[in-house]
């Protein structure tokens, strides 16, 4: 992305708004261009409609496709970062911290104190975007992810209490 496209861009906020049944196939596209594990639509569109999760999608602006979402699933008063992701073209722009910013408001609201996640020890940007929100190591996973080519790395366990 050049510079001004990127200023641009960081100028204009995302749209942020709760995912709906119909962003399913969206959603498992984005989830599916990251994780080597796939969700199917039907999964996604499971999730989005279970009562204990909180889902958030993000666009470039009204009317325009989902660029990013955030999955938590909720139990009590503990929630966990089921996934997140934002399409390739739109990263780097603050989509992320948007989503994660107003699914932290959001999971407040519905009285979660604590949320966790787990995160590959090698993703610096999604480390870097859980260290900005104030998540902190509690624990590793050793060899926790299994790669398409047969490799393990491992895996952080993150919390942040509200
Ligand atoms: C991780 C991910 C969601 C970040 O999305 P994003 O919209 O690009 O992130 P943001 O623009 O909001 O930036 C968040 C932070 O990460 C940093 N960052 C983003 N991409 C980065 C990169 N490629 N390299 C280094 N830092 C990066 C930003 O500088 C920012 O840090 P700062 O607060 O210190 O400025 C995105 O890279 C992605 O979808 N990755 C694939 C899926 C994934 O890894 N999900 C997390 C699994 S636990």
């Amino acid at each position: 992305m050049g510079i001004f496209a990127r200023l641009f861009g960081r100028s204009k906020r995302p749209v942020i708004a709760r995912l709906k049944p119909e962003d399913a196939e969206d959603v498992a596209q984005l989830h599916g261009d990251y994780f080597d594990r796939g969700w199917s639509p039907v999964e996604c569109e499971n999730l989005i409609a279970d009562a204990t999760c909180y889902g958030l999608g993000a666009r470039l602006a009204q009317g325009e496709p989902l660029c990013g979402f955030l999955l938590c699933r909720i139990a009590a008063d503990e929630a966990e970062i089921l996934s997140i992701a934002v399409a390739r073209h739109a990263r780097e722009r603050g989509i992320a911290k948007s989503m994660l910013a107003r699914g932290i408001a959001g999971l407040g609201v519905e009285r979660v104190r604590s949320l966790f996640l787990e995160v590959e020890a090698e993703n610096i940007a999604a480390l870097k975007l859980y260290r900005h929100f104030g998540f902190e190591e509690v624990g590793r996973r050793p060899a926790y992810y299994r790669k398409a080519d047969g490799s393990t790395a491992e895996a952080i366990v993150m919390r942040r209490n509200f």
